[in-house]
Formats: C-alpha cells, structure tokens, sequence
C-alpha cells in the first residue's frame, strides 16, 4: 500500500511541523505563519479564493470590499471552519484598504461579472475604473506587492493595472489561461477516460472568445492528443474549452470553484517560490513579436511574479489564432473611455 509520506517540523525557516500518526508522517507547511496576501473584492470568486488559500494553508489573508459587512461575514465564516481545516493563520474582513499594508500579493476580482449572454470585453469600461481606483490604493498601501488581476475582461484590466499602477511588469499579471488550460485539461481527460492529473496542456492568447487551445502541446502524460484522438473530437474538445465559462454563466450564472482553485495555485507558486509554468496574462515587450499589449503566454510564475516568458513554437494555424486576439485586445485598449 502506498504509504503517505509527509514530513515534518524541522526547524528551518519554513516552519515544517512534524506529526507522526500511526504509520504515516505528514507535512503541514505552516507558510501562513509568515505571510500575508490581500484579496480585494469578497465575492463569489474572491471569498472562494480566499478559502481555498487557506485550506491550502499557503497564506493569511485579508479581504477587503466596499461592502464591509460582506467581507467581514465572509471571514467570520471562514474563521470558524479553520478548526476542521487545521489553518491556524488569520482571516481578515474590511473595507479600509489600508488594512493590505505589507501584503505580499493583492489579488484583484472587484467589479461586475458577465451576465448569460455577455462577452467579457462587454464589461470593459465599468470594470476599467473600478480597477483604476483600486490600483490607486494599491500603490499607496502596498507599493512592493505583486499585483494579480482576475477582474474581467482579465487581459485588458491587467494592462490597465500595470500601467496605472507603475511596478515592473513582472510585478503585474492576470489570471486567465491557467484556467482556460484547467478547462481544457478536464474535457481532454473526460474525452479519454484517463486520470486528470496526466494530462498536460496550454492555452494561450485572449482570457475570452480568441483564446487559443494549443493542441500540439496537449499530452497524456506526454503522448500527444493526436496519437489518441480523432481531429473531430479534439475540435469538439477546443470548442467546449472555448466556451466553458459561459456555459457555466448560462447554467447558474457566474464561475466560482475553477477561478478561485487557480487564484490559489497562482498564490502558491509566487509565495512558495515553485517556479511553475503557468498561463498568465502579462505585459509583452518585443515576445511573439508583439509589444504594448497584456495578453495571455506561458510563463514561469515564482517569487517574483513573471520570472520568465516562456516563447513557444506556434504552428500556422495557432499563430494567426494569437495575432488575432492580440489585434482584438488592442483594439479593445484603445476604445477604453477616458
Ligand atoms: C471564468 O472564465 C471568471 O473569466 C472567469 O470563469
């Protein structure tokens, strides 16, 4: 029988705990010991986050919203399932931004949401000032964080929020792909009956219509899709990807468990320093032979954000998909109402 292997508290900085129980020793990271992240926005996506980072037990949290009561029911509410998730950190609820001092990551889901029907980009100019004035308190209250935007449409508010706010452009990025590729990852798996866990996809370009499913870099634990296949059902597949988050939007009216999972990967990985390749929406300079636009690439997501860009090999077909979300997002930056 596998045994579950988890080690414990030895005294290093990053505060492992050792518990041995019955035949198995488990490791409890206690990284919330010593770390702090801002979530500014407390609803479905935002608290859903925020307890998901918890339960991973990756960071203390404080979440903000101009509803206060909202923010503070939400961490209440948390607050009392901590006992059975073994998080001994704090949980905080607010709506005094000044309460994100010293955070080391703010995450941004305040503004509306697609209603059935809506393209993300629909929500544009509201949620264009919405994130402008919390980038302001950004700047003011926590000037070092890393800056993570999730706010639709995520790709243009991400531009919006590394302009505005100033930081180096590995400071700021958006959470888009990483969840088009968790979409994808899950119709793949489903199609061939095969564990989630092995299979390994990207997705880049646009979080929305123009995003491109990259199917030569979709494996099963590293056999291509094509090997496994037929092109009707991998296009089957591409289209569902492509429309899972209104598909869920006209089922029950808004996304939360898959945005708020992915929120907390993206925590993890900066926080804990992992390195991961993840798909994020980040400020181009010269990469794919674009620049002055936020748009959805793989990247190395660690300590400091975007570590790295990562610039893949395009075939025709995925080239012309990228060059065309990357003319509909600049398109859409240059309509944004002053
Ligand atoms: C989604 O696709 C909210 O854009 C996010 O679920």
């Amino acid at each position: 029988m596998l045994k579950k292997y988890e080690i414990g508290t030895i005294t290093t900085k990053l505060k492992f705990r050792v518990q041995i129980q019955f035949s198995y020793i488990y490791l409890k990271p206690n990284y919330h010991l010593n770390t702090m992240i801002s979530i500014v926005g407390a609803g479905r996506v935002g608290s859903s986050a925020a307890f998901n980072i918890l339960r991973f037990r990756v960071s203390d949290v404080v979440l903000i919203d101009i509803v206060e009561n909202l923010a503070k029911g939400e961490a209440l509410d948390m607050m009392q399932a901590a006992p059975a998730i073994e998080f001994d950190g704090r949980i905080r609820g607010t709506s005094n931004f000044s309460e994100m001092k010293g955070s080391e990551i703010v995450i941004i889901t305040a503004g509306e949401a697609r209603k059935p029907g809506m393209t993300r980009i629909d929500l544009m100019n509201k949620n264009a000032k919405i994130v402008k004035s919390i980038v302001k308190e950004v700047v003011r209250y926590a000037p070092n964080c890393k800056l993570m935007v999730v706010t639709n449409p995520v790709d243009i508010m991400t531009y919006i929020a590394y302009k505005e706010s100033g930081f180096e452009r590995n400071r700021v990025f958006g959470m888009g792909n990483i969840l088009d590729t968790l979409r994808f990852r899950s119709y793949i798996a489903m199609e061939l009956n095969v564990s989630r866990e092995d299979v390994r996809a990207i997705v880049i370009g646009e979080h929305g219509d123009s995003m491109v499913p990259l199917v030569n870099y979709a494996s099963v634990s590293g056999i291509p899709i094509t090997n496994l296949l037929k092109k009707e059902q991998i296009e089957t597949i591409v289209n569902l990807t492509k429309t899972s988050g209104s598909d869920v939007i006209d089922l029950k009216g808004s996304t939360t468990y898959a945005p708020a999972v992915v929120i907390a990967i993206m925590v993890d990985a900066v926080l804990r320093g992992r390195n991961r390749e993840i798909g994020v929406s980040t400020y181009l300079q010269g990469e794919y032979g674009f620049s002055d636009v936020s748009i959805g690439v793989p990247c190395i997501l660690g300590k400091d954000g975007v570590e790295k860009i990562l610039e893949l090999e395009l075939d025709k077909e995925a080239k012309r998909g990228f060059e065309e979300a990357v003319t509909i997002l600049k398109d859409a930056i240059r309509k944004i109402a002053e």
